[in-house]
């Protein structure tokens, strides 16, 4: 069975859309970790934030990345900061293929609009909020096995792109 190719990054760099269209390409299941974690408790991630608190959803992007990465052959969308948690970032890396997914501060602004969707960028200030994140990530998100930048492209072109990157679809190393 395939490796799992793992998209990291940002928010807003595109991993779902992006992860979807490759996922589709490959003929391979597409998980959103975010969007599993949603389904199983039955309501949004602004409502986890919310109600239970940054902690608690931390709680419960590492029980789902440890249940996703039982499994090969799939495209994964990991959150903007699951690879924070040095036992997400091993279990990924153990489980497949790590592609980061990058973008200008301003587009990602763009791209994320509506900030109330992403508890973390609702902040007096979301361009500096964007910026301090990043600062703080950049490093663990370099330790990818490569690097696509999705800011003047297509989804279609950062697809291709990835394939170009990914050693033969990401197949098993041996
Ligand atoms: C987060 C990113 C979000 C989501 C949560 C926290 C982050 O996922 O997991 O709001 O810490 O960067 P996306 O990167 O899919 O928006």
């Amino acid at each position: 069975m395939a490796k799992n190719i793992v998209l990291i990054g940002f928010m807003g760099t595109g991993k779902s859309v992006v992860g979807q269209a490759l996922a589709a390409r490959l003929g391979r299941p597409f998980v959103d970790v975010d969007e599993a974690i949603e389904r199983e408790q039955g309501r949004p991630i602004r409502k986890i934030f919310a109600e239970d608190g940054e902690a608690a959803f931390r709680r419960a992007e590492q029980a789902m990345i440890q249940r996703v990465t039982r499994r090969d052959g799939q495209v994964i969308a990991a959150g903007g900061g699951a690879v924070m948690e040095a036992s997400n970032l091993a279990a990924l890396t153990r489980a497949g293929w790590l592609v980061w997914l990058k973008a200008e501060p301003d587009i990602i602004l763009q791209r994320v609009g509506e900030t109330s969707r992403r508890p973390l960028l609702d902040a007096p200030d979301p361009k500096g909020r964007v910026e301090e994140l990043l600062a703080r990530r950049q490093a663990t998100y370099a330790k990818a096995d490569a690097v696509v930048d999705t800011t003047r492209r297509t989804v279609e072109q950062v697809v291709d792109e990835i394939l170009r990157v990914t050693p033969q679809g990401a197949a098993p190393c041996g």
